[in-house]
This record gives structure tokens, C-alpha cells and sequence, in this order.
């Protein structure tokens, strides 16, 4: 069963090819990095003429590479939500307009789901029940996954998403765009106790996150509090300060607090949910843009550890946005002969 992912959510223009689910067959990424690095963030008309452009030879390259002729696929899988509207609109039409052309089904992914397919790409199936958690740069999402269909949410970041974290760090420490990389690269070479950065204490009835306030702290650490008020207020110094030791150190100290808040929150979901509803958890699944951070992946091994839990991570080039993981995660719904149509809408929200 071969299917066809599409991934436009973003900034990274992707189609893969994946028989049965797990085996990827070819996965292309185009990422846009530098055409959005001078504005330190993705802009969003940027990001969607550049999916219209790169589009169809992505989609090309996927097929060559996987061997395959459009006869071959039994369907096209696309990343229609969540995402930035005008960039899901291209993938999504371009998988339309194909679905039409061969005569192929079409099934609609949702993005934050397809992560937690990831780290069943070339590997074993996952097994449930397990807790996934999607760390990237537009999700901090902790889930209770009864088998691969049936999610409930059970905590979120209640401001900025752990990656977005990492990207803004990355801006006031000068290092550039996208930031996570480049924080986790330095943060090896400095003393993660050189600061005592805050985790944002919340309900422990709930298991959300926020890393708003350890963005705040690190910026007034490395440029001062700021001088005056409102649009007229400026700050006392900035990183291009700062000798390469003290960045690394600053580095070091925001990554050992932004993973400590999101270990102390697995942990409390394992210990909450594992047997609550009669079933052992079996899998703690991470997905995401972020789960390619070196600490948070020594981190949460020690962490499934100590429960008896397995962790599951995608291999690297799966921790991104790509498509193999679209394409993975529509088989269950092709195996059911459950498909969508050419209504099938991109939609910004889940
Ligand atoms: O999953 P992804 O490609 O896009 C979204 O769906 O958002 O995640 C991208 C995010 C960016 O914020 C990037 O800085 C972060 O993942 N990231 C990392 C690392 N590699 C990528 N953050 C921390 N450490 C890393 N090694
Ligand atoms: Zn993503």
C-alpha cells in the first residue's frame, strides 16, 4: 500500500512516498529557512509563494525517488490542518488536483497527530496506550493516546511553544534563525547552572506548560532590564556583548530549565494516567521539531526509564516537518477504507 504525503503546513515544502505505513520509501524537504531568517520568524505570504513555486518538483523528486509511478499509489495523503492558511491552501490543492488526475483517494492529516506517527517510520509499530507528546514550533501538546485513532488532550503550553521558545532564545542570544539547533549546539559547551532560570509554576490539577516567563528572564539576563517605558524604553546592553562562553552559558541554563518544565510535566501525566483507566501505559511517543534536542531526548530516556515505559523518538530527519510522517499516519484510516473527498477544506485550526 503505497500513499503520497503532501506537507505544506508551514515553511517546509514536502512529499514522501511510504508503503504500509512505516516503510519510507523517499522523503524530500525543501525548507524555506532562508528566505525567512532576516525577519527571525516564518512570514506567512513568503512561506505560501514559495510552496506554490516549489511544489510540483518536490512532489517530482519524491516520486523518482521512491521508484514510482502515479499508477502505483493508492492514495494521496495531505497535511490539511492546523497551519498557516495560506501555505496548507497550496498543499492541499495540489493534492486535490492530483487525487482528481489519477483517481486516487484523498485523505486529509492532521500535522500535530502526523508528528506522533513519526517514530514509527522505519521502525516498529508503536504500542498503546501511550502518552505523546508533540514538542515544535507551533505545538507544546501533551496527549493520552488510547491507540493510534483515539486521542484526548490532557495539557498544552498556555503561551509560547516550547520551539518558538527555543527560536526567540536563540534571537536575544544573536545566534540566528532557526534557533533550537543552534541553542542546543551551544548549550553543550556551557555551565547549565551559570543561571537559575525560572519554570512557571501552574494548576497541578493540569499538565500544561508555559514558557513565556523563561523567555522574559532570559532577555532581562542578557540585556538588562529595560530603561524607560512602553515603545521609548531600551535596554542597558545586548548579546553582541557577550563572549562565546557566557552565551553558551546562557544557553546552557535556558535549555536545562525549558526541559526540566517539560520532564516535570511527563512525569506528572505518567504518574496520574498510567493504570488510571485499568491499562498500563506502554510508549511515551515524542514528536516534533524539538524532540531532536539532545537533553530533552537523555532526559525523557531516563524518564521512560524509571517508569517501564518505552520511549519512541523519530529518527532525525522524521523530528521535523516532513511528509512520510503524513503519509504514515493516514494508512490506518486507508486500511479502513475510511477517506475524505475533494470538499476536503485546509483549515488553520485543528
Ligand atoms: O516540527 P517543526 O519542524 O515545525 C513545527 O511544526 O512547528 O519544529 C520546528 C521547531 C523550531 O522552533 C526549531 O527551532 C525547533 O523545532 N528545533 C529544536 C531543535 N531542532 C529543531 N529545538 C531545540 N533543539 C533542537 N535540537
Ligand atoms: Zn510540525
Amino acid at each position: 500500500m503505497n500513499i503520497l504525503g503532501i506537507e505544506t503546513s508551514c515553511d517546509e515544502t514536502a512529499a514522501a512516498v511510504v508503503a504500509d505505513g512505516r516503510t519510507v520509501r523517499s522523503n524530500v524537504v525543501s525548507t524555506q529557512h532562508e528566505l525567512h531568517e532576516k525577519y527571525a520568524g516564518v512570514v506567512p505570504e513568503l512561506a505560501s509563494r514559495a510552496h506554490l513555486q516549489r511544489i510540483l518538483p518536490v512532489i517530482e523528486e519524491a516520486m523518482t525517488r521512491a521508484k514510482c509511478t502515479f499508477a502505483d499509489l493508492d492514495a494521496i495523503a495531505v497535511g490539511n490542518r492546523p497551519g498557516l492558511i495560506g501555505s496548507l491552501l497550496i498543499g492541499v490543492g495540489a493534492a486535490k488536483a492530483l487525487a482528481w488526475s489519477i483517481g486516487a483517494p484523498i485523505i486529509g492529516v492532521d500535522h500535530i497527530l502526523a508528528h506522533l506517527h513519526a517514530p514509527a517510520l522505519n521502525a516498529e509499530p508503536i504500542a498503546f496506550p501511550a502518552l505523546g507528546l508533540v514538542i515544535s514550533g507551533g505545538h507544546t501538546t501533551l496527549f493520552h493516546m488510547r491507540d493510534a485513532l483515539h486521542h484526548e488532550i490532557l495539557g498544552q503550553t498556555i503561551d509560547d511553544a516550547i520551539g518558538e521558545a527555543y527560536d526567540k532564545a536563540a534571537t536575544i542570544l544573536e545566534l540566528g534563525y532557526p534557533g533550537g539547533p543552534r541553542v542546543d549546539r551551544l548549550a553543550q559547551t556551557g555551565n547549565e547552572r551559570a543561571f537559575d532560570f525560572p519554570i512557571a509554576t501552574l494548576d497541578k490539577s493540569r499538565c500544561d506548560v508555559s514558557f513565556s516567563g523563561l523567555k522574559t528572564a532570559l532577555l532581562y539576563a542578557v540585556r538588562g532590564t529595560p530603561v524607560g517605558r512602553g515603545r521609548n524604553s531600551t535596554f542597558e546592553r545586548d548579546a553582541s556583548m557577550l563572549t562565546e562562553a557566557q552565551k553558551a552559558d546562557y544557553a546552557a541554563s535556558f535549555q536545562r530549565a525549558a526541559s526540566r518544565a517539560i520532564v516535570r510535566t511527563v512525569k506528572r501525566a505518567l504518574k496520574r494516567y498510567d493504570g488510571a483507566d485499568g491499562n498500563r501505559i506502554r510508549s511515551l511517543v515524542i514528536g516534533g521539531g524539538v524532540s531532536a534536542n539532545s537533553r530533552l531526548r537523555t532526559e525523557c530516556a531516563a524518564l521512560a526509564s524509571a517508569f517501564g515505559v518505552e520511549l519512541r523518538l523519530p529518527e532525525l530527519a522524521y523530528c521535523v516537518d516532513n511528509a512520510a510522517m503524513i503519509a504514515g499516519a493516514a494508512a490506518g484510516r486507508l486500511a479502513r477504507g475510511d477517506v475524505d473527498d475533494l470538499t476536503l477544506s485546509a483549515r488553520p485550526r485543528r
